[in-house]
């Protein structure tokens, strides 16, 4: 038998508090504290998140450790987001991680949120195939929007970003617009399995090459419902299932489309999904599709290692412990990170 090595993950980037222990990449434990104080304002309210993260941090820690049962001394090393995300909310994390690592006299290791969406894919379930390399990422967030081409665990390229709006703040600002709270992507995701997604049709954004856009097709569908409340003021309570399922079916088309560009460009058919908006039913049954209409290969994460969670912290951690790749105890969270970083 392997010795086991024992690895916490602590995630607190945004606005989940997270823990988790793996051993030898197995999730033992993954606890999530979500904020659910920021639903009233409509978004997350950093000074909000960085106190929820100073609230939360010791008992989720706490919990992640029994849940798994082990002790605190049975860790091997502590992994924590480096960033990229909120700056308070980071400094809570990256201080908790520091200390306890210098207590417990062990190795702390970075590490870049982003990466982790995508390395998620390589915690170890039996019931779940890891994609080859090199194989293509979407990742799909509340911050971003790639394609990343994942050659190595810790090499890789991005071949398109979006240039204004993230995936995540497309779904979230509709969401708003139709009076829905924040976040509004799985509440569009619900009222869409209801809908005709064809009874209306959104102008989807023209950009060059495999990057994306957002923000106009946000400005449309605001503009679209404004037309409409002036013929009915009802028109959101009547049509919510159907407008939902017009919008989600938009969005998903203008990712469908720049993977399959992005395919004949690389010649790769290995295709992942990473975070938050990978939750989601329709890009999923669409990959699903994909794989068997068009002969792609697709690894679609459990649904809890896609929204943030501190397992993909752990796996991202295990994987630098692996390769003795330690921070120093003077490394600083950072609100700007590229996944290539
Ligand atoms: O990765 P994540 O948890 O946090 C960031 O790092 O941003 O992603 C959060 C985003 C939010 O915009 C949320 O609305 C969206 O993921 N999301 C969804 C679904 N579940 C979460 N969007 C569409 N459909 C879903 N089912
Ligand atoms: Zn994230």
């Amino acid at each position: 038998m392997d010795t086991p090595i024992y690895i916490l993950g602590i995630e607190s980037s945004c606005d989940d508090t997270s823990a988790a222990i793996l051993c030898n990449g197995k999730v033992l434990s993954n606890v999530i504290a979500n904020q659910e104080v920021h639903s009233k304002y409509g978004g997350v309210v950093p000074e909000l998140a960085s106190r929820a993260h100073q609230q939360n941090i010791v008992p989720v820690v706490q919990q992640a450790i029994e849940q798994a049962n082990i002790t605190k001394e049975d860790l091997c090393a502590i992994a924590f987001t480096k960033g990229p995300g909120l700056m308070g909310s980071l400094l809570v994390g990256t201080s908790f991680a520091k200390s306890l690592a210098l207590g417990l006299q062990i190795p702390l290791i970075d590490v870049n949120h982003m990466q982790a969406h995508i390395l998620a894919h390589f915690i170890k379930d039996t019931n779940y195939k890891t994609p080859p390399f090199p194989f293509l990422c979407l990742t799909i967030s509340g911050g971003h929007t790639q394609i990343v081409k994942v050659s190595k665990y810790f090499e890789m390229e991005i071949l398109g970003e979006t240039i204004d709006d993230a995936v995540g703040e497309a779904f979230d600002k509709s969401a708003k617009i139709l009076g829905l709270p924040y976040p509004g992507g799985p509440l569009i995701d619900k009222y869409a399995k209801l809908g005709n997604p064809k009874a209306y049709a959104f102008t989807k954004p023209k950009v060059s090459d495999l990057n994306f856009s957002f923000s106009g097709l946000k400005t449309g569908i605001l503009y679209f419902i404004q037309k409409q409340q002036r013929i009915n003021p009802n028109f959101i309570e009547e049509n919510l299932n159907d407008i939902c399922a017009s919008i989600q079916y938009t969005i998903v088309e203008i990712l469908m489309d720049k993977l399959k560009k992005a395919i004949k460009k690389t010649g790769i058919k290995d295709i992942a999904i990473a975070g938050g908006v990978s939750a989601n039913s329709e890009i999923r049954n669409r990959l699903q599709l994909a794989q068997k209409h068009f002969g792609w290969s697709t690894y679609i994460p459990k649904f809890e290692y896609t929204t943030d969670n501190a397992a993909m912290i752990a796996i991202t951690g295990y994987l630098k412990y692996l390769e003795n790749r330690y921070s120093d105890i003077s490394v600083t969270a950072q609100a700007r990170l590229k996944v290539t970083d």
